[in-house]
C-alpha cells in the first residue's frame, strides 16, 4: 500500500520510522517532511492547505491512505475532503477535530456526558469575563477558545495576572482563537497524557506518557511545545487507566457517535490526577510531540494496520502490544527557543549517536547535500529505551553527548519526576 504522511516534525519522523516497518507498506511519501524522514519516504513540497492539490497528488501517485500528523489540517477538514474523494485517511473529520480546535466544544461534550473536568465559564466579551474572574478569584486559568499553537493558556496565580490575560485575549493576542474565552477552575495534581485509538465506535487504549513543557531544568522558564517525554507515565496505574477509560474516554466516543460525528483517529487526553481522581484538562486529536516519539519506540504492533483499522472501523479486531521497556526522549532545541533563534546552523554526529535502542528523530532539520542543518526551534529528539526510567535517561543523554551542535541546547533533567519515584522518594 502507498501511503502519504502529512507533517514535518519529530512526531512525523517517528511515525515514518514506525510505518516503514510495516510489511503492508510499499511506498511512503511525506509532505513536507524533514531531513530525517528522507530515510523512509520520498518528500514532496505539496501545499497541504490546498486540499484539491493533495487529492490530485494522491490520485497521481496511487496513494490509498493518508496519515495526518498535525492538528491544523484536521481542523481544516482535510480528512473530510480526502474521504469524499474516495481516499482513506487516519485522523478525525472536521467536526470531531473540534475536540482540539475549540475548548468550548470539548467543555460542552464534558457537560453532555458528565465527564470530570475543571469547572468553567465561557465568554465572548471582556466585561463578562472580567466579572467572572473577579467573582472566582485566583488561581484561575484563562484559555483562548481556538487553536493557538499551544500558547493560548495562562495559568494565573494572581487576580491581576488573570485580568491582564483576559484583556490580552480580547485585544487579539491570539488572533481569532481568542475572540471567545474559556475560564477554568485551577486543578492541582500531577499531569499525565493518555493516548487512545478510536474507529468511531471502539476505543483501543494505547499508552501513557508525561512531557516537560518548560524550557529549562527544574521545570523553570517559558512554556514550549515540549522539551522531552517518557512512556509509560508511572502516575497512571492500571486502576486509574480503567477509570479514565470508563469516565472520560468512552463517554466522549459514545457522545460524538450519538451526535452523528464519530471520532476516528488518535485521542490524546491531557489529564490532571487530582485528589478527587483523574480530570480532563484538554483533548488533542493527534499524537503528542514529543510524546509520539516515545510511544513509537515502545510499539511492537504494526502501526499501519492499527491506523487502517481506525479508519475502517475494525479496531475491535486489533490489539496494541508494547515493549515493557521505558522510552525517554530529550529534545535538542536551537539556542534561544522558544524565543527567537537562528536557522541554518550545522549539526554533526547524528549517525554516531544512534545505536541499538537509541533513535535520533529529526524535528526541525533540512538536508543540504550531505550536511544536516537546523531548520526550526525544536530540532532533534534523542530517544532511548531502557529497563527503567533511569536507564533510558542515561542512554539518551549518552547519545546527546555524541551530537556536535554548538548552537543547540537541551534540558539535562528529562524524567526527573519518574526517576525520583523509582528511587522511592
Ligand atoms: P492546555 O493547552 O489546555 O493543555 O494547557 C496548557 C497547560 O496549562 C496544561 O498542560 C496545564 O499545565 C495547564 N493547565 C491547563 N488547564 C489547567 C487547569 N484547569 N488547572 C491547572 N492547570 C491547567
Ligand atoms: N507535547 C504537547 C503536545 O503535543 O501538545
Amino acid at each position: 500500500m502507498k501511503v502519504l504522511l502529512i507533517g514535518s516534525g519529530g512526531r512525523e519522523h517517528s511515525l515514518a520510522w514506525a510505518l516503514a516497518k510495516s510489511p503492508k507498506l510499499t511506498k511512503l511519501y511525506a509532505a513536507p517532511g524533514n531531513a530525517g524522514i528522507t530515510a523512509h519516504a520520498e518528500l514532496s513540497d505539496l501545499d497541504v492547505s490546498n486540499h484539491a492539490g493533495v487529492i490530485a497528488f494522491c490520485q497521481d501517485k496511487q496513494i490509498e491512505f493518508v496519515v495526518v500528523g498535525p492538528e491544523a489540517p484536521l481542523v481544516a477538514g482535510l480528512v473530510d475532503d480526502l474521504n469524499a474523494a474516495g481516499i482513506k485517511a487516519f485522523g478525525p473529520a472536521k467536526v470531531p477535530a473540534q475536540l482540539e480546535g475549540s475548548k468550548a466544544f470539548t467543555k460542552a461534550v464534558c457537560d453532555e456526558a458528565d465527564i470530570p473536568t475543571a469547572g468553567y465559564g465561557r465568554f465572548d466579551n471582556e466585561a463578562g469575563a472580567l466579572a467572572y474572574v473577579r467573582e472566582k478569584g485566583a488561581p484561575i486559568v484563562i484559555k483562548a477558545d481556538g487553536l493557538a499553537a499551544g500558547k493560548g493558556v495562562v495559568v494565573a496565580m494572581t487576580l491581576a495576572e488573570a485580568e491582564a490575560a483576559v484583556t490580552a485575549c480580547f485585544e487579539g493576542s491570539f488572533g481569532a482563537a481568542g475572540s471567545e474565552v474559556v475560564i477554568e477552575e485551577f486543578l492541582e495534581g500531577e499531569e499525565a497524557s493518555f493516548f487512545v485509538l478510536s474507529d468511531g465506535t471502539n476505543a483501543l487504549p494505547l499508552a501513557t506518557a508525561q512531557d516537560h513543557k518548560r524550557a529549562y531544568d527544574g521545570d523553570e522558564g517559558p512554556n514550549t511545545g515540549g522539551m522531552g517525554a517518557y512512556s509509560p507515565a508511572p502516575v497512571l496505574t492500571d486502576d486509574l487507566i480503567a477509570d479514565v477509560m470508563k469516565r472520560i474516554i468512552e463517554p466522549t466516543i459514545v457522545t460524538l457517535a450519538k451526535r452523528g460525528t464519530p471520532f476516528k483517529g488518535v485521542l490524546y487526553a491531557g489529564l490532571m490526577i487530582t485528589a478527587d481522581g483523574p480530570k480532563l484538562i484538554e483533548y488533542n486529536t493527534r499524537f503528542g510531540d514529543p510524546e509520539c516519539q516515545v510511544l513509537m519506540m515502545r510499539l511492537q504492533s504494526d502501526l499501519l494496520e492499527l491506523m487502517l483499522a481506525s479508519a475502517e472501523g475494525t479496531l475491535d479486531q486489533c490489539s496494541a502490544d508494547w515493549s515493557d521497556d521505558v522510552a525517554l526522549t530529550v529534545v535538542m532545541a536551537a539556542k534561544g527557543y522558544p524565543g527567537s533563534y537562528d536557522k541554518g546552523t550545522e549539526i554533526k554526529g547524528i549517525n554516531n549517536a544512534a545505536s541499538a535502542g537509541v533513535e535520533v528523530f529529526h524535528a526541525g532539520t533540512k538536508a543540504d547535500g550531505d550536511k544536516v542543518l537546523a531548520n526550526g526551534g525544536r530540532v532533534l529528539n534523542v530517544t532511548a529505551l531502557g529497563t527503567s526510567v533511569k536507564a533510558a535517561q542515561q542512554a539518551a543523554y549518552e547519545a546527546v553527548q555524541k551530537i556536535d551542535w554548538p548552537d543547540g541546547f537541551c534540558r539535562t533533567d528529562i524524567g526527573w519526576r519518574a526517576v525520583t519515584r523509582e528511587n522511592g522518594n
